[in-house]
């Protein structure tokens, strides 16, 4: 007997498994009811005298062994008390959506980016952080011109050279420094100005640049692409306006309006009973700014548009207040998930 309990020993020490049912399987053979420990209990009875003690002591081994080896595996397989099951009660039914969603204005940025990608335009993104000659200079804003003081703008300390950007524009001269058209990208980004806080404004919000630069374009095609980009993104009966308007970067340059798809152009608080609401500014690149990018403005001409993300968001989904776009409170934000 002592050479068949030191057989099932050597069986039991190699036994490995990483299967909780073959753990189960090797319980039930060696302490289930009928398993083997029972049958060599059974069968000590039947030992000699002066065999007991040795046997008896191999048996207990044979025991011990059995025990540590099913609760290490069964530790290792992760079945102890940390189990999910023994942590939650699964059968209590679901308390809340936790599904996270995307920020509206991340919506409509994704839309304003999407729209225009259809038609061939690539994206890319420049610095928070600007210096003078990316966010003024080069865009044609001369030292001494009142256009500087259209922006009031957050200069770093006291260096007037460092200062966050009051536009997306100064993406245009980051792309045109390093890229000969054709050109047609997006530029999409947070922009900052030193503003009173108001349902209307605010001292960050977002834009969508857009840059056309190639030969022969001309204001045709900027209406063409304006028009496409207002019925894409509102709807095809939308109507669209220009009107002139001045930017230093740009000339000719227009506002452009939409009617407002609020009221269908009747009029409402939103459009100010007028029927249309601002969206855009937008021109024909200067020649100047083409110059100081290094683009041979005998050669190439364009346009530029710069839309104002949170505008649009509030026209599509009839949010009046831009302030809470940057509440975080999770009751406005959750509203929006399904609006991908
Ligand atoms: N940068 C202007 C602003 O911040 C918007 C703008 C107007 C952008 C005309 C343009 C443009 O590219 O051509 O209000």
């Amino acid at each position: 007997m002592k050479l068949q309990i030191e057989k099932y020993l050597a069986e039991v020490q190699s036994f490995t498994t990483t299967s909780l049912e073959e753990l189960e399987q090797f319980r039930i053979k060696y302490s289930g009811k009928k398993g083997i420990l029972n049958d060599l209990f059974a069968l000590f009875k039947t030992v000699a005298p002066e065999e007991r003690r040795d046997t008896g002591r191999l048996l207990n081994e044979l025991k011990e062994a059995i025990q540590l080896k099913h609760d290490s595996l069964k530790a290792g397989l992760g079945d102890n008390d940390n189990k999910p099951e023994k942590l939650f009660d699964l059968t209590l039914p679901v308390t809340d959506d936790q599904s996270g969603s995307r920020h509206p204005l991340a919506i409509i940025r994704k839309r304003i980016i999407d729209i225009f990608g259809r038609i061939g335009y690539t994206v890319a993104e420049g610095p928070e952080i600007e210096d003078d000659w990316h966010n003024f200079s080069a865009l044609n804003f001369a030292p001494e011109h009142p256009a500087r003081d259209m922006q009031d703008t957050f200069f770093i300390g006291s260096n007037p050279e460092v200062l966050l950007r009051t536009h997306t524009s100064s993406v245009q001269v980051r792309v045109m420094e390093h890229t000969q058209p054709p050109i047609r990208m997006t530029f999409p980004g947070r922009v900052y100005r030193n503003e009173a806080i108001s349902a209307r404004a605010h001292c960050f919000f977002h834009q969508v640049e857009g840059l056309y630069i190639d030969k022969n374009v001309s204001f045709a095609d900027l209406r063409q692409t304006m028009m496409y980009f207002a019925k894409e993104m509102f709807s095809p009966d939308t109507k669209i306006r220009l009107r002139p308007s001045y930017f230093p970067f740009t000339e000719p340059s227009a506002e452009m309006d939409i009617s407002c798809n609020l009221c269908g152009g009747e009029g409402c608080g939103f459009c100010k009973y007028t029927g249309w609401v601002e969206i855009l500014g937008c021109g024909m690149v200067n020649p100047a700014v083409l110059t100081n990018c290094g683009i041979d403005p005998k050669i190439y001409s364009g346009f530029a548009f710069g839309i104002g993300v949170e505008r649009i968001t509030n026209l599509v989904f009839n949010v009046k207040d831009l302030r809470i776009f940057s509440e975080n409170d999770v009751r406005f934000l959750r509203q929006f998930g399904s609006a991908i």
